[in-house]
């Protein structure tokens, strides 16, 4: 199948090249040119583990290409995927300019009938919304399939190649059966492709993304409650998740959930229930814990040093938003870093991937060591 994927981030040069591995042929789209330039010559623009091995075996085989145009890259393509950034507006709500601009761009250029997949996490009416735009100068047919993706950054291959479930929202028939076609081989043992209405599959994306971000939290809030009370949250923890109603994963406390989704998410998905005049409760409560526990560690760290930060050297060990990314939006460790400069320490760190994206963010405020501990005076692993 010839699928376009517009939009050459996280999800989509790993869509791209997953689907590229399954023997499609698969053009990625960006508007950033030095990025399009650097794929196209061959080389990768994330971390992430495994995808650098297939994305040269499929580049080399002319099965993975890359462009800045919209025009080339969907000329042939019965399948165009949209990975684009759908980051928070000024209220919180998921600012869909990214996603409507090319679905604006798209109906002047459609020539044929094509299936639009929206993979971005969107809320419930975008399919909607992405349909009006593109009809409103489109001359052929063509249908809106909401797709979210749920690929995880650090495993995201295994996650895309081998994936728990796919969720595919349509209620077009045509449509319906390309998706099929397009997801047989990554769900060939069996993992389920679950079909629904397009606002079903809006609203599961960020209900998933909501609730892991709440289960988080409430062990957050479980483990703060421990230092009060003197139990170990560890043990817990372990007591806890041994009942399967509840499970192992997601149980870990730690200073809050960062990353470029669970925040955004949160916060859209409460944004959304607000348009509808819903109060949901705790994804505010969610939002507020996790605020606070960005700086969690804070408090500990003055009381040990007696309130005086000054000249202290403090080592932060790890920097992305967890471990097996470059990607740093939105990582706590940032914040941690703000607050110990503010009170006047000094801060080494070291991450083994995302050293580079901290290093352009905060240059040489802080300063970048080998993994190595020594002179520090106290060493936190975030
Ligand atoms: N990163 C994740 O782990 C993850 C997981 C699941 C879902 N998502 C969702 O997927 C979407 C994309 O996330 P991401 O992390 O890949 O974002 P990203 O910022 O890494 O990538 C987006 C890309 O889109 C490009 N772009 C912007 N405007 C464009 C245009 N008009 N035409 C072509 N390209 C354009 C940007 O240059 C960038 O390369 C978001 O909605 C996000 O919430 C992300």
């Amino acid at each position: 199948m010839k699928i376009a994927v517009v939009g050459t981030g996280y999800v989509g040069l790993v869509s791209g090249t997953c689907f590229s591995e399954t023997g499609n042929e698969v053009i990625c789209v960006d508007i950033d040119q030095k990025k399009v330039e650097k794929l196209a010559s061959g080389k990768i623009t994330i971390y992430e583990p495994g995808l650098e091995k297939i994305f040269i075996r499929n580049t080399k085989e002319g099965r993975l290409t890359f462009t800045t145009s919209l025009e080339d890259a969907i000329k042939d393509a019965a399948v165009v995927m949209l990975a684009l950034p759908t980051p928070p507006g000024e209220d919180g709500s998921a600012d869909l300019k990214y996603i409507l601009g090319v679905a604006d761009h798209l109906g002047k250029i459609l020539t044929d009938y094509k299936v639009i997949v929206d993979k971005s996490t969107v809320p419930v009416g975008t399919a909607e919304k992405v349909r009006a735009a593109i009809a409103k100068n489109a001359k052929v047919e063509f249908d809106v399939v909401s797709n979210p993706e749920f690929l995880r950054e650090g495993v995201a291959v295994d996650d895309f190649m081998k994936p728990d479930r796919v969720v595919i929202g349509t209620t077009s028939d045509r449509a319906k059966k390309l998706m099929n076609d397009l997801y047989a081989p990554f769900v060939r043992q069996g993992n389920p492709l679950i079909f629904m209405d397009e606002k079903s599959a809006e609203l599961t994306k960020y209900a998933a993304n909501s609730f892991l971000a709440t289960k988080i939290t409430f062990m957050n809030e479980i483990a703060s409650l421990c230092e009060l009370l003197g139990a170990d949250v560890d043990m817990v923890r372990k007591g806890m998740g041994s009942d399967d109603r509840i499970g192992r994963r997601f149980l870990f406390p730690g200073i809050g959930y960062g990353g470029s989704c669970f925040p955004k998410d949160v916060q859209a998905l409460g944004k959304s229930a607000e348009e509808v005049n819903y109060n949901f409760k705790i994804l505010d409560a969610v939002m507020e814990v996790n605020e606070k526990q960005k700086l969690h560690l804070m408090p500990a760290i003055r009381t040990y040093f007696n309130n005086d930060l000054k000249g202290k050297k403090i080592a932060l060990w790890g920097l992305a938003f967890k471990p097996n990314t470059d990607d740093i939006r939105e990582a706590p460790a940032l914040y941690m870093i703000d607050a110990l400069l503010a009170e006047g320490a000094s801060v080494a760190t070291y991450d083994p991937e995302a050293m580079n994206n901290v290093k352009q963010l905060v240059g040489d405020k802080i300063t970048f060591v080998k993994a190595s501990t020594k002179h520090c005076r106290m060493l936190m692993r975030l």
